[in-house]
């Protein structure tokens, strides 16, 4: 449904005429308590398509400075009628928390090393638009695991689907544990890469990294960078990505971020399409028959 809805917003972004009245009515606040470049400017553009009102909440400019809860936040802008809260927070479990005591929508936008559900959907999208199908695929993983929300909601969503997923990286970011989730695990870069048809490519998370992970930055490039030399490991219709945002020369070279294998900013523009469609569906929208309407 959610990728179907998508694929017909995808077509409404590529009209003269990109703005559809779907949210017309409706008030859409984009509640980031972390920091967001593509996540928070498609949900942005993707509210203002639908022909939403939308505020873009601050928090350096907000109450939150002076020790208002998120619970109480939320209240607040509920009693200013907003009927859908986007929120992305460094806390795992904040948007289902809010979900719980809060009327609007709750749309997840990546809490903590938790979740990012749309992140996934976008990134599905894309893998289909390429490889039609995603059972039996074999996609890795490769780069800080453990920190990763975006690791997690796609390892959910792959393995749903069929794919088989592997997890690489250095031991103390890719514990065994993982393959509870229904992955393999390796360390060996050459055994992820070998007949990977997707390659997705994950920065390391520093920020929320608690204790130094590995030796050091030199180290992990030389162990785990997709780095040119490396290229020839690959399949040759490989599909490399990436959530973004990413860090050229540590686990990516610029060579292959900006190469013809890289579906990087095509993951950005199809997060707008599925951000639309999440959105629509959220509010009531049946799927993709109603936005050809
Ligand atoms: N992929 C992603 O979540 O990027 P931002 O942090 O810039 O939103």
């Amino acid at each position: 449904m959610v990728m179907d809805t998508a694929e017909a917003f995808k077509a409404v972004g590529e009209r003269a005429i990109k703005k559809v009245p779907a949210l017309r009515g409706k008030t859409v606040v984009n509640l980031f308590i972390e920091p967001s470049t593509r996540t928070r400017i498609s949900f942005e553009l993707a509210a203002q398509r639908l022909s939403a009102d939308l505020v873009n909440f601050s928090v350096e400019s907000s109450s939150v400075r002076k020790g208002e809860t998120l619970k109480d936040t939320a209240r607040n802008l509920e009693a200013l009628n907003a009927d859908i809260l986007i929120i992305r927070h460094g806390a795992a479990g904040a948007p289902h928390f809010l979900a719980r005591h809060a009327r609007a929508c709750i749309v997840n936008a990546g809490d903590g090393a938790h979740e990012h559900p749309t992140q996934a959907l976008l990134d599905l999208f894309t893998i289909l638009q390429h490889k039609r199908e995603v059972a039996g695929l074999r996609v890795t993983i490769l780069g800080d695991i453990l920190y990763s929300r975006v690791a997690r909601s796609n390892i959910w969503a792959l393995t749903k689907l069929g794919a088989q997923v592997t997890l690489c990286g250095p031991a103390t970011l890719v514990p065994k544990v993982f393959e509870k989730m229904g992955c393999r695990v390796t360390w060996d870069l050459q055994t992820a890469l070998a007949d990977a048809d997707v390659v997705h490519l994950l920065r390391i998370q520093h920020e929320r990294q608690r204790k130094v992970m590995f030796p050091g930055i030199g180290e992990y490039t030389s162990l785990f960078g997709l780095t040119r030399q490396r290229l020839d490991m690959l399949t040759p219709d490989v599909l490399i990505m990436h959530p973004g945002p990413i860090n050229r020369g540590v686990e990516i070279d610029s060579e292959i971020a900006d190469g013809k294998h890289s579906v990087i900013l095509e993951q950005v523009t199809n997060g707008l399409a599925v951000r639309m469609a999440v959105l629509f569906l959220v509010s009531g929208g049946k799927g993709p028959q109603e936005v050809a309407a």
